[in-house]
């Protein structure tokens, strides 16, 4: 039996890397076996391309550069890692996928959206997860528990109109899409663990 793609979406300090960890273990307790992948990366080339894609450039980077090598990561990705684990029956949960290319690039940086869904059916070829879990949080929030404080400072203030528009198309696509979940992140994390269980349970066979 072919395993199915778990996908936790979100902006930095959603609370991504503990849900993917509860995942996971629900998973396993079911006794079936389970891969995990963050994106971009999760293969050699793959994760060539993440440091790629971090490194300061002494140079401009292009968003439609930036937006390329995220495809091309995803598709070094699916075709040797994803697709082969759930053809061998495993159970894939990834932290990312193409969702957060809509988000960032589409909404944060403001790509056309039909350019970035034309991409992603070169890339993908209709390939979609099961089941997308979208951690929704605040950017101020997520960003001061991702740095461990409570302030933002001048930069991140700044910042916060890109983080901004990047979680208005998150919640856009959600409220759009039946396989994605949206997940109030601003609870206590007891509380986004108990739904997100859930949410899992229900889905498993
Ligand atoms: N619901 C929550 N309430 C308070 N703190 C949280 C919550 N979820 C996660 N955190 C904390 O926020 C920080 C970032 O969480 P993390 O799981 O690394 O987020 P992400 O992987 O989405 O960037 C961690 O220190 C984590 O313990
Ligand atoms: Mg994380």
């Amino acid at each position: 039996m072919a395993g199915k793609f778990i996908v936790v979406e979100g902006l930095e300090g959603a609370g991504k890397s503990s849900v993917i960890s509860l995942i996971v273990e629900t998973l396993q307790a079911r006794g079936l076996s389970v891969t995990q992948t963050r994106e971009p990366g999760g293969t050699p080339m793959a994760e060539a391309i993440r440091e790629c894609v971090k490194h300061d450039w002494d140079e401009e980077v292009a968003e439609e550069t930036e937006l390329m090598l995220m495809y091309a990561a995803r598709v070094q990705l699916l075709k040797n890692r994803i697709l082969p684990a759930l053809a061998s029956g495993e159970w894939v949960v990834g932290d990312r996928h193409d969702l957060s290319s809509q988000a960032y690039q589409g909404g944060g940086r403001g790509l056309n959206a039909d350019t970035l869904r034309a991409l992603a059916d070169i890339a993908l070829d209709g390939f979609t997860p099961d089941l997308t879990l979208y951690l929704d949080v605040e950017p101020a929030t997520g960003l001061a528990r991702a740095r461990g404080r409570g302030e933002l400072d001048r930069i991140e203030q700044a910042g916060l109109v890109f983080f901004e528009r990047t979680r208005d198309r998150y919640l856009a696509l959600a409220a759009d899409d039946p396989t994605i979940t949206t997940i109030d992140a601003m609870q206590p994390m007891a509380a986004v663990h108990a739904q997100v269980r859930h949410c899992v349970e229900q889905f498993l066979p």
